[in-house]
């Protein structure tokens, strides 16, 4: 029987570590501070924010939603992000994505600051992530990582397979990976839509990340006994049983994989809490910089 990595223990782990380093910061007068900017309606994008906010507060961190219509114009949102670059109580923030269609979304992240880049999604921040120089790691691939880290699996020379290769997920978890040092140091091999025998690859993983957005993709006969397995997919399926009548799954078939896997993570209860989490250690992180360059 497999062991479960759950995403709630190890935030609040995380969390415990953060307060104190909260603390730290307020008693020097800073209280560091996460805006997030919200254009349009789309339900999932609006539970996020209201969780972030709500997580904020819990910390006793300084927290602004910004809520901008649908017809924003770009022109408009791009000015709230420069008001955001010069406001002195916010250290972090991040534009909600997805922008509706009229606005470029390159445009919107080019034009944050990167020292307040706080997703890690500025051109800077990813180079800065490539060549092992990083002031703010992703927050999901972040969050990949310290379950790893945080339940003890070793990665060094380990070979990583990543499932996926968004700029979101795949390829920041690959650049981790692959970096020298703790909790990376890993041989990694990235699969994605196009691969050839992707189960013949997969079956080498000792850790398995999937981030495809595939219900069920990964089952028991495309994994080797003993992986560690990291399903980042989230993907609401019909089920007549629950009284939604719908369920959350992840990427992986877990109740097959789990008899051979040695770790994994359940969906929902793995990765899910952790991008939240590294959000805020991230925002932690920038004031702390802001203080000492003050
Ligand atoms: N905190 C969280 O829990 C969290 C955070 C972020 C994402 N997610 C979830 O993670 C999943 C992936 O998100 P994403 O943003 O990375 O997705 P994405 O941008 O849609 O990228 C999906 C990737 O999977 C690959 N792929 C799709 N079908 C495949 C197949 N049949 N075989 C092999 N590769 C395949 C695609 O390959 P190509 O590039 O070749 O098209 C692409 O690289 C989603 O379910 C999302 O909801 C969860």
């Amino acid at each position: 029987m497999s062991e479960l990595i759950l995403g709630k223990t190890v935030s609040e782990s995380i969390y415990s570590e953060l307060r104190v380093r909260i603390e730290a910061l307020k008693s020097k007068g800073t209280t560091p501070g996460l805006a997030v900017v919200l254009v349009g309606t789309d339900p999932a994008s609006e539970v996020y924010v209201r969780m972030k906010g709500k997580k904020c507060e819990e910390l006793g961190m300084h927290s602004v939603t910004v809520v901008m219509p649908e017809n924003t114009s770009e022109a408009d949102l791009l000015k709230k992000v420069s008001e955001l670059n010069k406001d002195s109580s916010i250290h972090g923030f991040l534009v909600q994505l997805p922008l509706p269609s009229h606005i470029d979304e390159k445009k919107v992240i080019n034009a944050i600051d990167p020292k307040k880049d706080v997703d890690c999604f500025h051109p800077v921040n990813v180079g800065k992530m490539l060549i092992g120089e990083p002031d703010f790691l992703p927050a999901t691939p972040a969050g990949v990582q310290q379950m790893l880290v945080r339940s003890g699996v070793d990665t060094k020379g380990k070979h990583v397979v990543v499932v996926g290769r968004s700029n979101i997920v795949g390829k920041p978890m690959m650049a981790m990976m692959v970096q020298k040092g703790d909790g990376a140091d890993s041989t990694v091999t990235v699969v994605h839509s196009r691969t050839k025998d992707l189960p013949s690859i997969t079956r080498q993983a000792d850790i398995l990340i999937v981030a495809i957005g595939k219900a069920n993709f990964i089952t028991a006969d495309m994994v080797k006994k003993g992986v560690v397995v990291i399903d980042v997919g989230t993907n609401r399926i019909e089920d007549p049983s629950s009284p939604k009548g719908t369920k959350l799954v992840g990427d992986v078939e877990f109740e097959g994989v789990k008899n051979k896997a040695s770790k994994i993570t359940p969906v929902p209860g793995g990765v899910g809490p952790m991008t939240i989490c590294m959000l805020m250690a991230n925002t932690v992180a920038a004031a702390e910089k802001a203080n000492v360059s003050r």
